[in-house]
This record gives structure tokens, C-alpha cells and sequence, in this order.
């Protein structure tokens, strides 16, 4: 495997996600947790970072423990980092280096550039620069404005690069981490989801043998695809408890308990929406709410799993980006997530998650793999308190079927809407969403009548992991269509707006 140490750059994550294209399995650690004695890594990616290297707080690495070993690449901060720790130099650049910048002469010969053409366009974004390499070093690429835009070792089997060869703006990239990941740490390529598939499922068999398991659906993809995992390798032994917590899209509850029994899993559908609306009458703060909702949920859940008496284990559809130990670099919490929280502890309960490793677009691959219908695959996330960080202030029924109904207009006509290329628009969307503006009220006029009525705001955004997220640019056609629609059809909302704002600073979701 490939081991990525992040040093807190946004777009670690895009590294792994470019290695495990590459068919190589990786682990993305805290820059300070490489691991000792392990035979299985054949390389090591230092991430880029938001601090200078002469930053007090700057995060810093033994370069020892690896360098000499196995093959070493570093990215923006880690080409600093190397150099700076190796005897070169990094200064502050007169100005912020950011954006396209073409390779002008880069050296043919060097494996890391195999089949790079001339004027290879790469993405740049660093403050500092690194004005002279250590001395065991040559360049080998360098851009008008970067002299040192890439370097290598003649003594160590080191290479470092200003630019950022993950990103989608530098164009051979993929190329480059290629040459690294499989010519020069020698990567087999053998990660692929029929592999994992099969790994896993044998895996799991050995794991669990007997043993009964319990399993939280959400009706989301990675809760569905953990489940047919499981009920590949232990069948019967599987129970799974889906809770409907009132909050769900339109119909969702029913349609997913239908999907669930057609893929022949052993699923306990719980209607618990009563509880959840009781406890959050009249609660308005958007925390308070989260924190009612995870409380009542792992209470519903727990009351079901305690009926499954001879129960060991539970099993979650964690994946990797959930799992990924964050740098936390303000410290502060954002919003509190909840997923499955809290194990029954007088149950004694083994966690199982056979996910744990998968990037989102490898679990939907493995869904694939598992031949499972599209409608789950291609779900949207969506998130776990529902609707109801999407009403803003306080929950009632009413509420909730309003958005449903706008939500569900909105959604279906994404669905059906066809892009110029064929793909229906619901497949280009990360995830979208409608947001029950309920604390304001606008003046409209319908026939005759003046209404005094609530906005409902679109969402539509497209990402790769929900960390950043892209406002999405829908066609004006669709938007009228839907606009239109939810006006007319749903009694309660007088005006339909879009939000245009990304992440950061905005969240995907309004509450
Ligand atoms: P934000 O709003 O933080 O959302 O940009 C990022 C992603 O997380 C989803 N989300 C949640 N998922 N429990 C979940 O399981 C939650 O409490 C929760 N809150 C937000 C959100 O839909 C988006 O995909």
C-alpha cells in the first residue's frame, strides 16, 4: 500500500482518491502517525498544508523513518518541507503563486515524467517558494515563474513537486502519480471492487461465522451496499432495522423497505415518527434539534436491537472519508453529525465495517459489482436528521409534507431532465435538496388573491466528498419547470429561489 501523510491541504483526500484509481490501496495518516514495521508500504506521499514551513505551529515529519527506504513523493508543502529540512531553502514568494502554470522544461528522462508532453499544464497554489534544493538534488522541471517546480534525489529515491498533480486542473497528473505509484514504488494493481468484493465477503464469513448481526439502513448507498455485503457472506444472519424518523424524502420509507425486500434482506421497517415530532415541539436552535433527533434515534434503534437477543455484532456503513482522523486545525465544531451513534453497551455489541476503507465513488462501484439496482446507487446522500435541517426553526407535520411535496417536484424533474451528452441531470448532481424557508414570509398573488406564504429555496451542488462543495449550474429551463411546478402544486410556498453559494464559506445543508 501507499501511505499518504496529511499535513492538513484540502485536497488530501484527492490524492487517495487518484492512488485508489490507480488500483493501489492507500491510507491517508496525520502527518505525525507513519507506521513503524509495516512490510506492505511501498510508498509515502507527503500532502500539501495551509502552514509555511517557517510557521511556528508548521507541522513536521521525521523524514528518516522512511526516506532511503521506499520511494518518496511531496507535494507543494512537502517539496518545501523536504527541502527545507534536507538543506535547501524556501522564502516567502514576492506573490501568491496560484493557478495554471504550463511545464516549460521538465527532464524527459526522469521516470515521474514518462509520456509528459511539452508544456504539461499543472495547478499551482503555494505562498512560499522554494528558492534552493538540497545539494544531493537536481531539478527536473521547472515553470516561467517556478524554477523549482519539481526536484529529485540523486542519492535517495525522493521526488518532490511544487504543483499539485491531484487536482483535475493539472493536466497530466494522473499520468504522474501513475508513474510513481506503479513504475517507481512498483504497485501491482490489484485493488478493484471485484477483488474487494470477494475479499471482503470472504473476509466477512471468517470473521463472523455463526454469529448474528444487526445493521442500521438508512436507505442511503452506503448502508445498502454494507448490507448486501453482508447478507452475501452470513445470509440469514443478518437482521437490519430501518428507522423512518418522519423526516424522509416523499414515499422514500416505503419504496426503500420495497427495494430492500427485492435484494432479500431480512429488514424491521420501525415507524417511530410520532416520538420524534413530540420531542421536537416548539425546539428551534438548529444544535438542539440535531442533538433531539441522534438522542431519539439511538434510542428507537437500540429498542429494536435489544429484541435480537442473541445478537454479537453490529455492523455500519462507515466509510473512509468518515473514518479519516481529521487535523482539526480550528478545533472547533461545526455541526454535529449523527449516523448511528452510541452501541447498545449492555448488549456487548462487536462493531463490524466492512466499508471502512472505501471512497464513496469505490462504494457505488462495489454496489455495481454486487449487481444492485441503480435507483440505490445513484442516491443522492442525504442527511441523517432528513428534512429536518431543511425546515428552518421549529418541526411540525405540516411543515414536513410541504417540503416533502416541493422536494419530491424538484427531484423527480431531475431525474427525468436529459443533458445535451445523455446523462440525466440527477447523475451530474452530488446532491440536491429543497430548504423550507419557514421563519420568513413573502407576498405573492395567486388569481385574485394575495397570499402571504414561505419561500422554498433549491439546492444543487457538486462535489466529490461534501468537504467543498460547487454550487451547481442548472439549465434555466429545468429551473422554470420546477419553479413553476411547486408554485402551483404545493399549498404553503408562494416563491422558489436557488441557492448560489458554495462551500466553503456556505454548508451544503442550511442547518
Ligand atoms: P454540510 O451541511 O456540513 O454537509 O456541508 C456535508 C454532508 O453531510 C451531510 N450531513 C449529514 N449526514 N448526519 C449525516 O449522516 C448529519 O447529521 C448530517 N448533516 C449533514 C449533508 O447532507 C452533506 O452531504
Amino acid at each position: 500500500k501507499i501511505i499518504i501523510l496529511d499535513f492538513g491541504s484540502q485536497t488530501t483526500q484527492l490524492i487517495g482518491r487518484r492512488v485508489r484509481e490507480l488500483d493501489t490501496f492507500c491510507e491517508i495518516l496525520p502527518y505525525n502517525k507513519f507506521p513503524k514495521d509495516d512490510d506492505s508500504v511501498i510508498g509515502v506521499i507527503l500532502s500539501g498544508s495551509p502552514y509555511s514551513v517557517h510557521d511556528p505551529e508548521a507541522f513536521k515529519v521525521d523524514l528518516s523513518q522512511f526516506v532511503g527506504k521506499i520511494p518518496v513523493l511531496g507535494i507543494c508543502y512537502g517539496a518545501q518541507f523536504i527541502s527545507h529540512s534536507c538543506g535547501g531553502k524556501v522564502e516567502k514568494a514576492d506573490s501568491r503563486e496560484y493557478g495554471r502554470a504550463n511545464l516549460q522544461a521538465f527532464d524527459s528522462e526522469n521516470p515521474l515524467f514518462k509520456g509528459f508532453t511539452e508544456n504539461s499544464q499543472v495547478w499551482m497554489s503555494h505562498g512560499d517558494t522554494i528558492t534552493a534544493i538540497p545539494s544531493d538534488c537536481k531539478v527536473i522541471a521547472s515553470t516561467a515563474d517556478v524554477k523549482y517546480a519539481a526536484y529529485a534525489s540523486t542519492s535517495n529515491p525522493v521526488w518532490a513537486v511544487q504543483f499539485h498533480p491531484e487536482v483535475f486542473h493539472s493536466l497530466q497528473g494522473k499520468q504522474l502519480l501513475q508513474n510513481f505509484v506503479v513504475d517507481i514504488c512498483g504497485s501491482r494493481q490489484e485493488w478493484s471492487p471485484a477483488s474487494f468484493v470477494e475479499s471482503t465477503v470472504a473476509e466477512l464469513k471468517a470473521q463472523l461465522g455463526d454469529d448474528r448481526v444487526i445493521l442500521g439502513l438508512s436507505g442511503g448507498v452506503d448502508s445498502s451496499v454494507c448490507a448486501v455485503l453482508l447478507n452475501k457472506a452470513i445470509g440469514k444472519n443478518l437482521t437490519c432495522i430501518f428507522v423512518d424518523h418522519g423526516m424522509l424524502r416523499k414515499n422514500e420509507f416505503t419504496q426503500v423497505m420495497k427495494d430492500y425486500e427485492c435484494l432479500g434482506l431480512n429488514v424491521i421497517g420501525v415507524d417511530a415518527s410520532e416520538k420524534f415530532f413530540k420531542d421536537l415541539e416548539g425546539v428551534t436552535d438548529p444544535e438542539q434539534k440535531r442533538k433531539i433527533i441522534g438522542r431519539d434515534f439511538v434510542e428507537v434503534f437500540n429498542a429494536e436491537a435489544k429484541k435480537i437477543t442473541d445478537a454479537k455484532w453490529l455492523a455500519q456503513g462507515t466509510i473512509y472519508p468518515d473514518r479519516i482522523e481529521s487535523l482539526n486545525i480550528t478545533g472547533k465544531v461545526i455541526k454535529s453529525h449523527h449516523n448511528v451513534g452510541g452501541l447498545p453497551e449492555e448488549m456487548h455489541l462487536q462493531l463490524c465495517e466492512p466499508l471502512k476503507w472505501l471512497f464513496k465513488d469505490e462504494v457505488r462501484r462495489a454496489g455495481y459489482q454486487l449487481e444492485m439496482p441503480e435507483r440505490l446507487i445513484k442516491r443522492h446522500p442525504f442527511p441523517g436528521p432528513g428534512l429536518a435541517v431543511r425546515i428552518l426553526g421549529d418541526i411540525t407535520r405540516e411543515k414536513v409534507r410541504i417540503l416533502q411535496d416541493a422536494d419530491d417536484i424538484y427531484i423527480s424533474n431531475m431525474q427525468k431532465y436529459i443533458c445535451e451528452d445523455g446523462e440525466r441531470l440527477y447523475d451530474k448532481i452530488w446532491q440536491a435538496g429543497t430548504v423550507l424557508l419557514s421563519t420568513v414570509r413573502s407576498v405573492g398573488v395567486m388569481g385574485d388573491e394575495r397570499t402571504y406564504e414561505h419561500p422554498v429555496a433549491l439546492r444543487a451542488v457538486t462535489s466529490t466528498d461534501a468537504m467543498t462543495a460547487d454550487w451547481a449550474h442548472l439549465p434555466y429551463d429545468f429551473m422554470a419547470k420546477v419553479s413553476n411546478e411547486i408554485i402551483n402544486k404545493v399549498r404553503g410556498v408562494n416563491r422558489v429561489c436557488y441557492d448560489i453559494s458554495s462551500k466553503p464559506p456556505a454548508t451544503i445543508e442550511w442547518e
